[in-house]
């Protein structure tokens, strides 16, 4: 059985005040749930304050981006080990976002992967297709690619440690949710692919989250479905009481 993983990506939202109000009253509304990993991502300025906020919670830390060098000299970039460091225990890595407008690319995925696993951070790999794609018949095709590219030269042991995020592009913060069907049948897709590149029991280990305009009100259904095993949250978790409600999700 795996464990559901409910993560909320801010992306850029946020000064560190308005995350101390956040979480302050996030904690306070989740602190009975039991059997469900919890992940906030906050941006970089904030994981700190964060990171105090939840200390004694079981509320882990992500950040949402990250170079793959240790140290050196990349400004404006921010290391795995400066992260493990501060407590993150997670790291998204390639948001369409990033993909989109920051040149991120299934090899930067690769490299980033290769170096949060070193670190000991547990990656979510973002994999999704755009509308177009879609249109064109080609989600699979696509998001096969993507993991192909994203995962390759990694071992079974190391694919275990990751979680997939399927995130089609034309349902992030557009309010259209890929239906029940359509979301576990790129899921069940990702598994096949698993199973086919890394075997079967890392198929079965690894936790597949789906993303986009997941909110309180359809969150039930897509963690109802066999292959949805979690939520990458955007915009429904930036506020404390939509988002403990994404976590108290109904089975
Ligand atoms: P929304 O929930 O705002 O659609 O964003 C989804 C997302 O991109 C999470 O990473």
């Amino acid at each position: 059985m795996r464990r559901p993983i409910i993560a909320a990506n801010w992306k850029m939202n946020c000064t560190v005040s308005q995350a101390h109000e956040l979480v302050s009253a996030f904690k306070g509304l989740v602190k009975d749930v039991t059997g469900v990993d919890i992940v906030l991502a906050p941006p970089f300025t904030s994981l700190v304050e964060v990171a105090q906020l939840t200390a004694g919670t079981d509320i882990a830390l992500a950040a949402q981006n990250m170079y793959w060098e240790e140290s050196g000299a990349y400004t404006g970039e921010i290391s795995p080990l400066m992260l493990k460091d501060i407590g993150c225990s997670y790291i998204i890595i390639g948001h369409s976002e990033r993909r989109a407008y920051f040149g991120e690319t299934d090899d930067t995925v690769n490299k980033k992967l290769k170096a949060a696993l070193h670190y000991g951070l547990n990656p979510i790999v973002c994999v999704g297709e755009t509308l177009a794609q879609r249109e064109a018949g080609e989600p699979t095709q696509v998001v096969g690619a993507q993991l192909q590219g994203g995962l390759a030269g990694l071992t079974p042991a190391q694919v275990n440690k990751a979680v997939i995020a399927y995130e089609p592009v034309w349902a992030i913060g557009t309010g259209k949710t890929a239906t029940t069907e359509q979301a576990n049948e790129v899921h069940s897709f990702i598994r096949q692919q698993l199973n086919a590149g890394f075997g079967e029991a890392t198929a079965q280990a690894v936790r597949i989250q789906y993303g986009g305009s997941v909110k309180p009100d359809n969150v039930d259904e897509l963690m109802a479905q066999p292959d949805i095993d979690g939520a990458l949250v955007g915009g429904a978790g930036l506020k404390a009481d939509s988002f403990a409600r994404i976590v108290k999700f109904e089975d």
